[in-house]
């Protein structure tokens, strides 16, 4: 059977960095409250010239570079994103454009912080159903742009960057020793969409809008719902937490990420935990930590992933790859 198998990863990150104590004089907050409710210490915050294409493009062509591949070797762009440049088009076309691009198709996914794990779900689809044979699955955002920066309860949580990797079609034996996009599991619940939304859109108001959440509703539901998408994964794949090499969740709090490896029987040295240095960067995040892990030597071709979002919407899922 064909698999979807990663074959690069790529990051990008805004020049300037903000640290926790660089809030103290915008909001009565302090870094001992920021980095102990959340394990954040700083994040990336982007400039005037930088934007959710500009850095999506950027994490891209890193992602290619890996890869040892060119734009001309792909055939789609399936680009996670909340916070596209332009209402329309799509912000992938524009990273289309400006990878040089004239061939294949491009498209956006909004699952909020889910929408990594979205796109590569739709992505292994495409793959595995012969309509692309390269994919290019990107995170890119821009938060800083739809933070009310005047809300502590929100306003420290969030930065800027992208990721990127490249999938490619494989004949694998259809067992789970294959290399690969293996099983994925993906939830939603629109219930739950007044807990964390953005208070604007080109259908109501007009406007951009801002970013409003229910910190303590989102952490109540985070750890059961991410379980719960988790072990629908692994029974579909028929591995144990055991079997795991690497978790590489969300990273939006790290104490839902402790919080959930503990419940699933996840080893902490099996866990790429960056909030720390990267906050909640929404779609970018799982693709943001991939590149870190594999940079670093962590993540090695032949070992099993697991990747593990949850978000605005409610969305939330999962998906487990062996690299
Ligand atoms: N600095 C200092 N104090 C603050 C700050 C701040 N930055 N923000 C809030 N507080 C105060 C609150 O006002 C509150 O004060 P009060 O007790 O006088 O009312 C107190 O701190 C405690 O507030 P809580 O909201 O109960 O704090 P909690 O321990 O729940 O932590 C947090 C807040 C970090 C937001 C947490 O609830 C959280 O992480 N929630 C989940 C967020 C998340 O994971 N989102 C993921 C999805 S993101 C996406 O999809 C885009």
């Amino acid at each position: 059977m064909i698999r979807s198998v990663v074959r690069g990863t790529g990051a990008a990150l805004p020049r300037r960095i903000m640290k926790n104590a660089d809030f103290e004089g915008m909001v009565e907050t302090s870094d001992e409250w920021i980095a102990q409710r959340t394990g954040i210490r700083q994040r990336h915050i982007a400039g005037d010239d930088e934007t959710t294409a500009s850095l999506g493009e950027a994490a891209a062509r890193a992602a290619l570079a890996n890869a040892g591949l060119t734009p001309d070797d792909i055939d789609l762009i399936v680009l996670a994103t909340s916070t596209p440049n332009n209402t329309f088009p799509a912000t992938a076309v524009e990273i289309q454009h400006r990878l040089g691009m004239h061939h294949g198709f491009a498209f956006d996914m909004q699952a909020v912080c889910s929408g990594f794990v979205y796109a590569v779900t739709t992505a292994d689809l495409y793959i595995r159903g012969g309509l692309a044979r390269r994919v290019l699955v990107i995170g890119s955002e821009t938060f800083s742009r739809i933070l009310d920066w005047s809300d502590r309860s929100t306003c420290v949580l969030f930065g800027d960057g992208a990721g990127a990797l490249v999938l490619e079609a494989a004949e694998g034996a259809g067992t789970i020793a294959d290399r690969g996009v293996l099983a994925a599991s993906l939830r939603s619940d629109g219930a739950h969409k007044d807990k964390l939304f953005v208070d604007g859109g080109p259908s109501t108001t007009g406007t951009v809008g801002h970013l409003r959440m229910e910190g303590r509703e989102v952490f109540k539901h985070a750890v059961g719902m991410i379980t719960d998408v988790i072990e629908a994964t692994f029974s579909q794949a028929g591995i144990t937490a055991a079997d795991l090499d690497w978790f590489v969740p969300h990273q939006a709090n790290k104490r839902i990420i402790d919080a959930s490896a503990r419940k699933l029987g996840i080893e902490e040295q099996k866990v790429v935990v960056t909030v720390d240095l990267h906050g909640n960067t929404s779609a970018a995040s799982v693709p943001l930590a991939l590149a870190v892990a594999v940079a670093d030597g962590r993540i090695k071709k032949g070992d099993l992933v697991l990747l593990e979002a949850m978000g605005g919407g409610f969305t939330w899922g999962a998906v487990l790859v062996r690299w």
